[in-house]
């Protein structure tokens, strides 16, 4: 190891090597990398930390391009703190973002013994399996920390990223270098690249013990082990994940130069030669009972593990079956997590207070003596709304029965009669919003209860604007819930384009407390990183009634840019036939559509959204490759395939670029018609629509 300068004069002091690589050994030149690294490090601090360069620009190049010299020459070499990762990007905040090459996949939740039936009887058809075709199945334990992504280049640990928003996550190879249990070279012969995702965990005693060392040294206490886990993971420092001892289970794939195994119980066995640690619970399985079994024998153990876990995973073994069956937004089709029972406990109701959502909802909250369950203090619980508290009885003074699952906010489970105080009342649920002192409405037929007085209320001005800036929306690193709270408080933001106006405000902001010159100018350079938008971020940052993520893309495959969507539904355009053109979309339905029209129909909501389009740029939503001959064709099955089923096929054909539609209409390009298909085919065939029969249908998509 290269002794490193540690003072600030050395660090200062050195400059550039000038001897030719080829001339120098490994040593030689793992020295020169390491001392490149940390006077660069130094010198970005004092540049971008501090505001006080100790050496000038054109020797600063010079490190860097020695360094990169120094890098191609010994590519062996290359630094898990590499400069050239981090050069020009300031050294002081958060860590660097990587996109992951395969998105990182959350999972669909099932609770019950039916909803375990249930996703399995969906996996077979959705592969047209018949009853005697073997469906394997593994069912692993859900560790309950953080995922992680381990990419391996030549065997070697490259890069390491946590999950973020499943697209792209944060840098933290310099923390996992620092891991154990977590291999930097792999044994045996692995593929050029591979990418190894997993859970990073911490063990309840190395918990316990840390909370204790934090509760002596005045440090901040964790609640749960998975707290502490992230909070150790996401060090500035390094050194300090160092002393935590984090573990990793291996358990998934992201980018892989070749097939390594034909099936997930394989390539968990290829893991374990490489050096991974794989949870030895798992189990392979073939009936729904057998998953069921294992379910249960891993909640009997539960108790007993090192490590928290809140649940089994159950995937299908074959990898060719995984990548048929593909994904649905965020979760892939052929996994489930199966989660424990919610743990329970007794406290006391406080207060109930309102909150006043995004959409108007008025949404009760319990306050509760605070108690811990499942490792955490709870002091509130959702009410959900005037329903619930009616039809449970809930009351201000009651003694209940609380529960929490996971990340999931606590609910009420039930009120214990016997408890209640002699002079407690029935809660009043209030019909003004607290907020604004508007009527507040609850339709005939609906559970909530919403203030009248759209983004005119504070509280719904609020919210949607937290929402445009969350994570899936707008996402604008340093610019979260608290401080749009304090902008629009200040009265600095009050519509979303007032956000990309905020560089006119740079004075007034380095008067509030907590900014400098240096956040102030990340915040203004991660605002202009997102002056540049994909269109269906800026539909779904609009907090549109209904319209989540997957709405948003749908809108924004089919308009593909504002113009079109703006034209389209307009008050001097035909709005019926704009409802029609919606619900022709397939998942859009009728009651969607409306809260679309009606949304863009609205002078205001015409306004802002002009207002922001003039301060952002909208890119056209990325579509699958169009060399394929699917490529914005819409596309009708009707009839039964024998090859695979319509879930599959559809699937199939929205990867291909296609839309896939339920009727047949003028705007139709294909009509794929299986066994025994009826009506649609006769009016294909009389608006001289293309049919396909489940042949030509296999040779167009290439099976
Ligand atoms: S598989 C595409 N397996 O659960 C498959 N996930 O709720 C993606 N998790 O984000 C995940 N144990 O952090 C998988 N054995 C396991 C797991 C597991 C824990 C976590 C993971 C994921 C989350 C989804």
């Amino acid at each position: 190891m290269a002794k490193v300068p540690a003072s600030d004069e050395a660090l200062a002091s050195i400059t550039a090597g000038t001897k030719d690589p080829a001339h120098m050994d490994m040593l030689e030149a793992a020295d020169e990398l390491a001392l490149l690294a940390a006077a660069i490090a130094h010198h970005d601090k004092r540049y971008h930390g501090a505001d006080d360069p100790a050496i000038s620009d054109a020797v600063y190049d010079q490190l860097v391009a020695r360094n990169r010299v120094l890098e191609a020459s010994f590519p062996g070499l290359v630094r898990a703190d590499s400069p050239s990762e981090r050069v020009g990007s300031p050294a002081t905040v958060g860590f660097g973002k990587v996109q992951h090459a395969r998105p990182m996949l959350s999972l669909n939740n099932g609770f019950s013994d039916e909803d375990i039936t249930d996703f399995v009887a969906r996996v077979r058809r959705f592969l047209s399996l018949d009853n005697g075709d073997e469906l394997a199945l593994i069912a692993e334990p859900k560790i309950d920390g953080l995922s992680l992504s381990l990419r391996y280049e030549s065997g070697c640990l490259t890069q390491a990223a946590t999950r973020g928003d499943g697209s792209e996550g944060e840098d933290v190879t310099a923390n996992i270098m620092q891991v154990d249990g977590i291999p930097k070279q792999l044994a045996g012969t692995p593929p050029v690249i591979l990418e190894v995702r997993g859970e990073i965990y911490m063990d309840r005693v190395d918990f316990l013990a840390l909370n204790e060392a934090q509760e002596a040294s005045d440090g901040k206490l964790f609640a749960n082990p998975r707290n502490a886990a992230a909070g150790s993971l996401r060090q500035k420092d390094a050194s300090v994940t160092s002393g935590r001892n984090l573990r990793f289970f291996a358990y998934s794939m992201g980018e892989c130069s070749s097939e390594i195994a034909p099936t997930h119980w394989d390539f968990l066995a290829t893991l374990t030669s490489f050096g991974f640690a794989v949870n030895g619970l798992s189990a392979r399985c073939l009936l729904v009972a057998e998953l069921l079994e294992t379910y249960k024998a891993i909640g009997d153990a539960r108790a007993t593990l090192s490590y928290d876990i809140d649940g089994v995973v159950y995937k299908v073994d074959r990898h060719d079956y995984q990548t048929r069956l593909g994904q649905v937004a965020r979760a892939p089709r052929w996994a489930l997590a199966h989660k424990f029972p919610a743990e329970q406990a007794q406290t006391i109701i406080r207060a109930i207070d309102i909150q006043v959502g995004r959409t108007g909802a008025l949404t009760p909250v319990a306050r509760l003596e605070p108690i811990t369950v499942g490792g955490v203090v709870v002091s509130n619980a959702t009410l959900h709304n005037e329903d619930e508290i009616n039809r449970k009885d809930i009351r201000i003074g009651d003694t209940v029965v609380i529960q929490r699952a996971g990340d999931v906010i606590p609910q009420i489970v039930r009120v214990i009669a016997d408890h209640r105080p002699p002079d407690s009342a029935e809660y009043q649920f209030p019909l003004f919003c607290p907020v604004c002192g508007a009527d507040a409405i609850k339709p005939e037929g609906e559970a909530v209860r919403r203030c009248t007085n759209g983004v005119s209320c504070e509280a719904q001005r609020l919210e949607w604007l937290k929402h445009f800036v969350s994570r899936d929306a707008f996402d604008i690193e340093g610019l979260g819930a608290r401080q749009i709270e304090q902008f629009s408080e200040l009265g600095w933001v009050t519509v979303p384009a007032d956000i990309f106006r905020l560089h006119d405000r740079q004075e007034e902001i380095a008067t509030l407390d907590g900014y400098g010159e240096t956040s102030i100018r990340n915040l203004m350079n991660s605002i202009e990183t997102r002056r540049t938008i994909g269109l269906e971020r800026f539909i779904y940052a609009l907090g549109i009634r209904q319209v989540g993520q997957a709405t948003a893309r749908i809108l924004a495959l089919h308009y593909d840019n504002l113009e079109r969507l703006l034209t389209a539904i307009a008050p001097a355009a035909n709005n019926e036939a704009a409802a029609a053109e919606l619900v022709e979309i397939d998942q859009v339905g009728a009651l969607m559509a409306s809260d679309i029209i009606t949304f863009f129909l609205a002078p205001a909501n015409r306004d802002m959204v002009i207002d922001l389009a003039s301060e952002v740029t909208i890119t056209p939503p990325d579509r699958p490759a169009d060399d394929s001959p699917l490529s914005g064709k819409t596309i009708v099955f009707t009839g039964t395939l024998a090859a695979m089923s319509r879930a599959e096929a559809k699937a199939r054909a929205e990867s291909l670029g296609a839309k896939v539609s339920g009727s047949v209409s003028t705007k139709t390009n294909f009509l794929v018609a299986g066994a025994d298909a009826g009506s649609k085919a006769r009016k294909a065939g009389e608006l001289g629509i293309t049919v396909l029969n489940e042949d030509s249908w296999l040779a167009l998509i290439n099976v």
